[in-house]
Parts: C-alpha cells; structure tokens; sequence
C-alpha cells in the first residue's frame, strides 16, 4: 500500500498512486464545503472507483433497510484516450503522477501520464465555498511532441452507492448548452438535479452529444500543441428539493453563472473564503512540521464536514466522505466536532445546537415510544431527529445472523451529552438570548428524559441508572456507567440551576416555556434531589479506580492483544452479546478517561485510571486515541500525550481503521477525530479551560515546539494567542466592554479590551 505525505505545510500527496487504493484516497483527498463532499479521483473515476459526489439533506433508504445520503451523478466526468486507449492513473509510469490535496484551499489535484506518447494530464478541482452548490475542475494537457486525443466530457449518472440505487428515475438532456441529469430518490421522492457546464480554451470544433443509458456526454476530437497545452474547464452543481423547489432550474442558473464568471474568478473567491475561514481555525505550530500539517490536515476535515450555511443539518460521523454512518451525527458531534467552534466561531457553533433544538420534535418521540417523557436524542441523528440506528447494526460474521445492538435503545449518554455542550456553549459565549430561547428547551427537555429514566434504589437509598450502554460499546447492559451517571447528573444540575436563574430574572419567559413543556417547580426540586443523590462511582481509596460500571472489576483481566487471539474471523464484533470482548475488561474506547475529558477529578486520581484502562482499551473506536492524547497532555503524561496524539491525528493518513466491523461498512474520513485534533492542542497542551467568571490555561508544550499561535473568541472578544515554552500571551482584538479575567498557572491576569497580557513565569513541565 502506497501511503500519503505530506508535500509541505499544506499539501498530502501520493505518489505513485497505490494499486487499489482508490477508495482510501478518495475520502483522504476530497474536496468539500459543508453541502457537499466531492470524494477525490481522477476525472475518468467511475463507481468502480468509488467516485461519487455527497450531498447534504438528501437522506433516502434504497434498500429497505439504511438511510444514508445520496450520491449524486458525477457531472465532472472528463475521459482522454490517447490512439483509442485511455490515459489512467493507474497505467501512470511518469515520476510526477500521483494524487494530491492542497488542504489550504480544499484544492484536489492530479497528473496522470500515457503509456504511449509524452501526454501529460494534470487536474484540479474544488468544491466552492463562496457558491456551495458548485463543484470546479480543470483539465490541462500537455505534450512535447503534440498529439491528437479524444475526448469524452459531461456526466456520469451511474455514481457509486453504498446501500442501494437512491434514484427511481433519471432524465438527461442537453438544454442552454449544458447538460443536466434530473433524478427522484427512491423512498423519500425527493428531486436531485446536477447539471454539467464544459468550456475549451481555444477555437476546436463544436462537440457532439454521445448518450448512454447511465450518462451523458460531450465529445470531441482535439489537437494538444507540441510544448502547449491546452486548458479544459468543467463545472458542475447540484440543487436537492429541499434546497428550492426547482432544484433543475437552480443547478442551471447556478451553473450558467459560474461559466460566465470562469474558473480563475470563482477559484479567487474560493481562496479568499478560506483564508478568512483558516483565520479563526487555524493553529500554527513551529518546531514540529509534521504535527503542524496534521493539525491542519484535520481541522480542514473538521470544516467541511460541518454544514455551517444551516443550522437544520448535522455533522456526520464520517462527514460527507462517503455513506458510511448515514451521513448522520452521532454524540461525536457535540464532544468532539463542536469544541473548536464553541471558541473560535460562536456563531457556527450555535448553528450545530440549533440543530438539535430544531430535532427536539424526534428526541420527544422517541422518549414516548420508549417510554419516557422528555427528549431522548436518537443515537444516530440525520434531518428530522429520528432515530435512525437500526436494531441490529453488525452481524455475526461466524453465522451471518443479525446482532441485536441496543445503541439506539440504552446508549442514554447522548442527551446528557448534548446539555452539556449546550452549557459549554453558554460558558465561553455567554450568549443569553440563545440559552432562552433554544438552549432552556433542550435542557428542560433532557431534564425531563433523564429524570424519567433513572430509577431510585430503595435498599440503597441512592438514585441509579440501570442497563445502559456507556461509550464503551463493547460492554451492552450494564448498570451505573460512571461516565453516564457523571454527565447525568450534571444535566439535571444545569437543568435545574437554569431554571432558578429564570424563576428570578425572566419569569415571564420562564412562565410560558414551562406551561408549554409540562414543567412545574416541584419537579424542578426532584431533579435537584436526583442530581445530589445520584450514584457517582467514586475512586477507590486505595488504588483510587473508578469502576467503568457495576461488576466491572469482577470481569475477565485480560489485554486486547492476548484476546485477539481468540477470534475466529478478524472482522468479528467484539461486543454484545456473544463477542470475545463482552465478558472481559477489554473496552473499546475511552469510557472512565472520557469522564476526565469532560469533568475535573485530582490529577492522581486521573493518573491512577489512565495506567489502569488506556492498556485495556484496544482503542477500536477512532474516537479513543484523541481523548487519549487530550487527557495526558492535560495532565502532563508528556510521552503518552505525544503517542495519542501522532496515532489520532493519523487515523486516517496511516488507515489505522479497517472500513469494515461486523460486517458493516464504517470507512470514509473519522471526523470526529478530526475534530478533536484542536482540542487536544487548547484543552489539551495548552490546558484551557473557560468557566462563566474566567479563563484558565495551564501550558505544556511538547518537546520542540518553539511557538503555538491561533485565536480564541472568548465572549465576544477576539483573542490572539501565542504560547512558547517559557512565556504565554495574549493579545485583545476588539475594544469589548469588560476585561476577561485569566488564570494561567498561579498568576492571575485581567486581559483588558484591545490590550495584551503576558506571562513570563515557568510553566509546569
Ligand atoms: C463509536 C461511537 C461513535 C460512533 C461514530 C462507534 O464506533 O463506538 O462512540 O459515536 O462510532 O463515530
């Protein structure tokens, strides 16, 4: 296998092309914008290959059995056949042919060469940012003698789909010199259109229209200048029905209007939108290049995984990489997506809340068919808030039977998990108007779920929270998962402090929210009770553990390595009910460690948990290493914090995760360790936390990093930040109305509007 580098500050490139590796490198070297997910490839890439375009709010079930987002037909497709053979990256022997991804300006790129003859073809594409909807390529031949080729340019209405044909018609015509495809999804009948605008520099005859059963094209003879070459461009864009109601005319227009404005204009304005883009997200790091175009590499995934021009769609676990995960969001949205947001880029943070105020209508009835009251977010969550996570998930790969996994059912954590991405949210915003009038619901909501699904122990006089599945997902059915018990009880706390603070400042609001939701004081006063008797498994005295659950102690002591050996078939689930993991202390990510993400413990009482779980954990979730990396570094593990860190941020790069599990297909970019990537270097390295009065950082910077610098937008107030191994500073952007108190170390610090402050104190190594 042929793996990627990087080929300076922002560029992964491989070269040569590996064999076989078309599907890796699509995801790795796509092209998106947060509507679409252009998956890299050649232009001649067909679903062979893996190609396929992505788009966002097109959820369809073709197979009676996933929703997932639609791939839609390829309208860039572009083929040059030199003497009747095609010219193919894979027959490529030229030293310059390989595949690239200038992740500055989410530019995929390409040279391919021909067996015969000198020609050279190098490629360039982007989805546009400025213009979500289009999608821009760019074909340049070149040869030193000169050559004559055909080619064969428009769409390819034949795309690659995971689960099934998405399309139950098709329709391809020719109309104002473009070409369009019109489609209807197979269950949902939604309408699709793509539309496809072809220009050749240079005065070459007319093409003619050539028409396939699954296509539509354009083709042409053309004549390649000795030692000139000549310049194809190609534009395409996309429009659903839940776009507009004429998603044809739209991709016309919008495609007319980007063939009259032209490559060079619309690739300026792309640029330009992303240097603004790469001024809020962006961290540099001097002293570690390689970690520098990592951290880059996976904020650049982070960004155009997340649908930031709408606040009714979610990130999807695997982005708009492919269909893996339904293109649905998982609780990776709001731990690991979000974070970077919430201190960069309130705005689009509040944007991915509001989507789950604006899917509240499926968490409420999903607590009613299960029995609850309140908002029971659904583990798998795509445009409306349903529970999308079907029953059975995997298969046992040994018999082919279906595996009953109760992610959607007990895996309770992701509404707790919501309240409090909402509160971290409010933390570092302090955005009032958004916590009334969106964040009060989904915490009153959860308050609700939570409160009607913990259960009280008479004979041990406590409240405890009974078969649950925690993040760990390898251990189904347990009681008391300290991380859900944990985030359960701060939900209800947050809930029920809200709720004070609005009984005094804003009863009018408070009044009309309350009678809307069902909601009384004296229930307000049980949730109180709730949180302060709550079961919370607390370190032992002695060895200071915390067990991950009831029972989990007295399970089998045995490490991921030694247990492999068990398995039959590498592809077998590990978990519930029959995996070889499931009556074993072997877990599948971090679960106790997770717990230390999100809340303080004593740094001894951390020390202690992570020698004991993180050898337990095999890490199978690419959710793992990033929390991994986050807690040691934040606590001072400096050698275990370097080694998760480098293992995250390649989850991808290096393929550290087989696309299949339990007979399911779960490849495409990890997006949510693409996130965590940010957090790891702020909450982690720099060690920042944000409480409602002030700002704290404890910095540790790896060895040989000379300088960290990135923005923060704490409250309002842009802040630049530079961190070196003896010093920190802060610069104040904008004259705000009060100073942000700032805690770094011991030494405290007010940060007064448009000032700096600098600490110049040793920090703890
Ligand atoms: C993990 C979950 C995660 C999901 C989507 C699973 O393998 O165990 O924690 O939410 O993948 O990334």
């Amino acid at each position: 296998m042929q793996r990627p580098a990087f080929e300076g500050p922002w560029k992964l490139a491989v070269r040569p092309y590996g064999p076989d590796e078309d599907f890796r490198y699509g995801s790795l070297m796509m092209s998106g914008n947060g509507y679409l997910g252009f998956r890299g490839g050649f232009p001649d890439f067909r679903k062979e290959e893996y190609a396929g375009c992505i788009v966002s709010d097109t959820y369809d079930c073709a197979d009676g059995k996933w929703k997932e987002l639609c791939t839609v037909p390829n309208a860039l497709f572009a083929e040059v056949r030199l003497n009747k053979r095609k010219l193919s990256i894979h027959d490529s022997v030229d030293s310059r042919a390989g595949h690239a991804l200038d992740f500055r300006y989410g530019e995929t790129s390409g040279t391919a060469s021909g067996t015969d003859g000198d020609l050279c073809m190098n490629f360039h594409r982007f989805a546009s940012f400025p213009h979500l909807h289009c999608v821009w390529q760019r074909i340049e031949l070149t040869s030193e003698t000169g050559c004559r080729i055909d080619f064969l340019g428009g769409i390819d209405a034949d795309p690659w789909s995971l689960n099934g044909r998405h399309f139950r018609t098709m329709e391809l015509d020719r109309e104002s010199g473009l070409l369009r495809a019109d489609m209807v999804t197979s269950e949902s009948g939604l309408p699709v259109s793509v539309v496809s605008g072809l220009r050749i520099q240079g005065t070459e005859p007319g093409p003619e229209l050539h028409r396939e059963r699954t296509g539509l094209y354009l083709v042409l003879e053309l004549t390649v200048p000795p030692r000139r070459s000549i310049v194809i461009d190609q534009c395409m864009s996309v429009y659903s029905g839940n776009d507009t109601p004429d998603p044809g005319a739209a991709a016309l227009k919008d495609a007319a209007r980007g063939m009259s404005a032209g490559f060079d204009t619309e690739l300026m304005k792309h640029r330009a939108h992303w240097d603004g883009l790469w001024q809020k997200y962006d961290i540099s790091i001097d002293g570690d290049e390689e970690i520098q175009s990592l951290v880059r590499y996976n904020t650049y995934h982070n960004v155009i995984a997340t649908p930031a021009h709408t606040d009714h769609l979610p990130i999807g676990a695997r982005g708009l990489s492919c269909q893996a995960y339904q293109g649905a969001a998982f609780w990776d949205q709001e731990i690991f997506n979000l974070p970077m947001y919430i201190y960069t880029d309130p705005p689009a943070a509040a944007g991915i809340l509001s989507y789950r105020y604006h899917t509240l209508p499926g968490a409420l009835e999903k607590a009613k068919r299960l029995g609850y009251e309140g908002a029971y977010y659904p583990w798998i969550s795509g445009d409306s808030g349903e529970e999308l996570c079907p029953d059975h998930f995997f298969i046992d790969v040994l018999t082919g039977r279906k595996i009953r996994n109760h992610f959607n059912d007990w895996q309770i954590h992701i509404s707790p998990d919501i309240s409090y991405a909402v509160w971290e949210y409010y933390r570092a915003t302090l955005d009032e108007e958004f916590l009334r009038t969106k964040g009060a619901e989904i915490l009153f909501r959860v308050g609700q779920f939570l409160y009607s699904r913990v259960h009280y122990s008479p004979a041990r006089e406590r409240y405890e929270i009974i078969r649950v599945l925690g993040p760990d997902e390898y251990h189904e059915n347990v009681d008391n998962n300290a991380f859900t018990n944990y985030q359960t009880c701060f939900a209800l706390k947050i809930a029920a402090e809200l709720f004070r603070r609005l009984e005094r400042e804003d009863p009018d609001h408070l009044a009309k929210l309350s009678s809307r939701l069902g909601l009384a004081p004296p229930r307000v006063a049980e949730w109180e009770e709730m949180a302060q008797k709550l079961y919370l498994p607390q370190p032992d005295p002695e060895s200071l553990l915390i067990e991950q659950f009831d029972g989990y102690f007295r399970h089998e002591d045995i490490l991921p390595g030694p247990l492999a050996e068990r398995l039959q078939k590498e592809s077998e689930y590990w978990g519930w009910p029959n995996g070889i993991a499931f009556a074993t202390q072997v877990i599948k990510q971090a679960d106790v460690i997770q717990l230390f993400a999100l809340h303080p413990f004593d740094k001894d009482v951390i020390a202690a948990n992570y020698e004991y779980y993180e050898p337990r954990s095999q890490h199978r979730s690419s959710l793992s290493p990033g929390v991994h990396a986050l807690v040691a570094a934040r606590t001072g593990n400096m050698p275990r914090a370097d080694e998760y860190l480098r293992r995250s941020l390649k989850i991808d790069i290096a393929d550290t995760h087989p696309p299949d599990s339990g007979g399911t297909f779960i490849g495409g970019i990890h997006t949510a360790a693409c996130g965590i990537a940010w957090q790891i270097v702020v909450k982690g390295f720099l060690g920042m936390e944000v409480s409602v009065d002030e700002l704290r950082f404890q910095p540790r910077l790896p060895r040989g990093w000379n300088k960290l610098a990135l923005s923060l937008r704490i409250r309002g107030v842009r802040i630049h930040l530079e961190a070196r191994p003896d010093s920190l500073s802060l610069e104040a952007e904008d004259s705000a109305a009060a100073g942000v108190s700032v805690l770094v170390g011991e030494d405290r610090g007010i940060l007064k509007p448009a000032s700096r402050l600098v600490f110049n104190g040793k920090f703890v190594q």
